[in-house]
């Protein structure tokens, strides 16, 4: 059984909106669910990221011909058999909106939507919906994969900043962006970010790789759930990124247990997404690491949150680059091979 603690006072702000703890479930299947929505809002959870809205999905509802309406058209529409069936999405965007709607109804947990578009026309009109559908907030999920040797980083980055410009013209609910690891220059594109009008940003999605099946000679789609050493490079962007702008920063990925959301704490994070370790350990596993998370805020001795939010970020100051290629630098050289397998 979980140990009893005095209630702390562990609130937070995020996107504007007050959460009695920093522990949000990120994007995922889970939300397709009520029940399981209820179950993690009685473990203590204190917003729900919801399951992504695709273009492909609102597309394929509408007809694959809609595909041809914007610049991966043709692509996408060749490429149709790739794709899963209209009927293989858990929801259709008719059930999205409504489920965000059950959601609010059932639950007293703030909503925070998720879509992922690709033309401008679908990114206005869906966050509108969703707006309308009582959504709390919206997480923009911006991945792409560029393959194009004509598409410059530049150019990537413009539509991006487009599509957050554009949304925050569509609708007034705080937004949130959600980054995949991969930016050249990561602190200059969230200032971006931030001038075109996002509120948060959320440190950082999880990308799937395909394997490939060596026998048949085709591409397997894999989904590995992250592991706790994912958050490193997410704790290493919260703290770079700390106190240089108005958008609260999320942290996304690898977060395993009440210490590694005390770690984004320290690091500078308003909230921590958690999915991975939910899903394996059920709304128990939640439960448990809010309880953890706690305890650990109540060793500090201090009154709130904001007390110790960040304290780490500062030992990068006042050069992060130094401090980090130092870092790089001990940990390369000073590496010695096992003598038992190097003797
Ligand atoms: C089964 C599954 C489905 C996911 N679906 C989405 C999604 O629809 N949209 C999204 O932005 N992220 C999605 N994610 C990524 C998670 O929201 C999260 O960013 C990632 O799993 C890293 O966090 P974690 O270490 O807590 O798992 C999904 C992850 C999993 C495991």
């Amino acid at each position: 059984m979980y140990a009893q603690r005095t209630i702390m006072d562990l609130k937070t702000k995020y996107l504007g909106l007050e959460l009695k703890n920093p522990f949000v479930v990120g994007s995922c299947p889970l939300s397709n669910r009520l029940e399981s929505v209820k179950r993690l809002e009685d473990a203590g959870a204190s917003a729900i990221v919801m399951h992504s809205l695709f273009e492909e999905q609102i597309i394929h509802e509408a007809s694959i011909e809609g595909f041809t309406d914007h610049r991966y058209g043709t692509l996408l529409a060749k490429d149709q058999e790739l794709y899963p069936k209209a009927e293989e999405f858990p929801t259709n965007s008719e059930e999205y909106l409504g489920q965000i709607q059950k959601i609010k109804e059932s639950t007293d947990l703030p909503v925070i939507a998720s879509l992922n578009g690709i033309s401008e026309g679908i990114w206005i009109e869906y966050s509108r919906q969703i707006e309308q559908a009582g959504a709390d907030a919206l997480e923009l999920n911006l991945y792409v994969l560029p393959t194009d040797n004509d598409d410059s980083s530049h150019y990537i980055e413009k539509r991006m900043v487009e599509i957050v410009d554009v949304v925050r013209n569509s609708v007034s609910i705080p937004l949130s962006v959600k980054l995949s690891q991969q930016f050249t220059s990561l602190p200059n594109f969230a200032q971006r970010l931030e001038y075109a009008g996002a509120n948060g940003i959320v440190l950082f999605n999880q990308l799937f790789q395909a394997d490939i099946d060596l026998a048949r000679r085709k591409l397997i789609p894999r989904l590995y759930l992250t592991e706790p050493r994912d958050i490193l490079q997410r704790l290493r962007w919260v703290s770079i990124l700390f106190g240089r702008y108005k958008m609260d920063l999320a942290l996304s990925g690898g977060v395993h247990s009440g210490q590694d959301a005390f770690k984004a704490l320290l690091c500078g994070a308003q909230v921590v997404q958690c999915v991975s370790a939910i899903l394996k350990h059920g709304a128990k596993g939640l439960k448990q690491m809010i309880a953890d998370f706690g305890g650990l805020v109540e060793q500090e001795g201090v009154e709130n949150l904001e007390a110790i939010r960040g304290s780490m970020a500062g030992v990068l100051q006042p050069n992060p680059e130094a401090v980090e290629r130092a870092h790089y630098l001990r940990i390369l050289q000073g590496w010695a091979p096992d003598p038992t397998v190097w003797q």
